[in-house]
């Protein structure tokens, strides 16, 4: 078994923080070591302590003065949309109408599929993201091509067949069984490969007839041990015209409880004008509400109330998530930075230590992989990201008044992006994909 020796400062945390002054939340080695062997973290601590444990022929790589973390988590982002980003539209549906509906179309076809895999690969490893919850398009082209560069990379992936069968071109349609077919056979062949995990994924209730959630349903119960995912109150046009295509629901949130897909594997992406009830439905069933801030600002759809939700006598989970193309960046900083801003627009903090436990640590919670990933505990995956906060002559300007370390995840937040990731690991492999050359570092 080859063994790498990583030495620079470790943060990694514990749970979420209480305050920004919570120094239990977090665990930080200003001198660390992290053994990683056969994908997995061996040891860590002191360098010196660490150091000593590494067999003969361990290599060491020495990233002082840089912080590592667990690698980033994106809780919700579309695959097939990444020429869809900064697309000129008012709003979701003209957006969707516009632009993501023609787009997509494109990922029928195998090789256009096969390179945007590349393409998605590259660009979340270089702004340090290891893990995400992806949407593929309608065509099982996109989901085979997705989880063929997955597991290729060795990387810890949730993804799925979008399902759609209605309102959409009709390129862009399944049936209720095709839905059911084409996901069946994509849990067939990729769910459990190297670190696949396959998602049921109905894009939302406008797209999904109710046959097709009620073949959702089927898939849930059949597989129960599977991620779900789809789109939950984000636009107020959308949020109407859901209501009249599902007459008898409550609410929203109603059509997916009334074909049993909440519960603690379900991801709902944006949550942003959800009812009390809504909310208590989310929290009794234990889903997640998907934050995607540049998105949401971006379609111009609304804040989403995070504090609010954690908060609230019955708390809601929460994952924050770039849904590119939606969403402007692939970077969970530049993601976190907006975050911040939608808060504070809404008189509420986000503190640096809470931002850097949503991009790591909470967002494993949200996906149920904390076992897995988002720490640095020994015996999970080796899936890390380095991070410089001088990356830029404006950051290093500036990172020479910062003193401590919530004042670095804070300049880090709202300065940095992929030039600030100095280093990816993907099971203990260096990854990142310079910027200028497309080439390996
Ligand atoms: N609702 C249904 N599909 C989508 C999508 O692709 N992006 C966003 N932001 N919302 C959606
Ligand atoms: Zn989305």
């Amino acid at each position: 078994m080859t063994t790498t020796l990583l030495r620079g400062r470790l943060l990694t945390f514990n749970h979420a923080p209480h305050s920004m002054t919570d120094s239990t939340s977090y665990r930080y080695e200003s001198d660390g070591g992290l053994l990683m062997g056969d994908g997995k973290i061996i040891a860590t601590g002191d360098f010196e302590t660490v150091k000593a444990q590494a067999p003969v022929g361990t290599i060491e790589i020495d990233h002082r003065p840089h912080l590592i973390l667990p690698g980033f988590i994106d809780t919700h982002i579309h695959f097939p949309q990444m020429q869809v980003v900064g697309s000129y539209a008012a709003n979701l549906l003209e957006w969707l109408h516009d632009y993501t509906f023609l787009e997509e179309q494109r990922f029928a076809d195998a090789d256009h599929a096969t390179r945007f895999a590349g393409h998605f690969f590259d660009e979340l490893t270089r702004h340090g993201t290891t893990t995400a919850s992806a949407y593929c398009s309608v065509h099982k082209t996109s989901a085979d091509a997705f989880f063929a560069e997955s597991l290729k990379r060795n990387m810890r992936m949730v993804a799925g067949k979008v399902m759609m069968d209605r309102n959409a071109p009709e390129a862009l349609r399944d049936t209720p069984q095709d839905g059911y077919d084409d996901t069946k056979q994509v849990i067939a062949d990729w769910h459990g490969k190297g670190r696949n995990h396959v998602a049921i994924t109905p894009r939302f209730a406008i797209t999904s007839s109710p046959e097709q959630l009620e073949m959702a349903q089927t898939l849930a119960r059949e597989h129960p041990d599977l991620h779900i995912q789809t789109h939950l109150s984000e636009n107020h046009d959308e949020i109407r015209t859901t209501l009249a295509l599902y007459p008898h629901a409550k609410d929203y949130t109603d059509i997916y409880a009334h074909y049993g897909l909440l519960g603690p594997k379900s991801l709902f992406g944006h949550c942003i004008h959800l009812s009390d009830r809504e909310a208590d439905a989310l929290s009794e069933s234990g889903s997640v509400a998907v934050f995607c801030p540049t998105s949401n600002l971006f379609l111009g759809s609304g804040l989403f109330a995070l504090k609010h939700l954690e908060r609230r006598q019955k708390p809601v989970r929460v994952s924050v998530a770039t849904d590119i193309g939606g969403g402007t960046s692939y970077s969970m900083l530049r993601t976190l930075d907006e975050a911040y801003k939608v808060l504070q627009l809404q008189g509420e903090r986000l503190n640096p230590f809470d931002s850097f436990y949503h991009m790591t640590l909470g967002n494993a919670r949200a996906l149920s992989l904390e076992n897995h990933i988002g720490t640095l505990d020994v015996g999970t995956d080796a899936d890390l990201v380095v991070l410089n906060m001088a990356a830029t002559p404006a950051m290093a300007l500036k990172a020479e008044v910062v003193q401590t370390l919530a004042e670095e995840l804070f300049l880090l937040q709202t300065m940095g992006d992929d030039r600030a990731v100095a280093q990816t690991y993907v099971a203990g492999n260096a990854v990142k994909v310079s910027s200028e050359t497309g080439t390996a570092k």
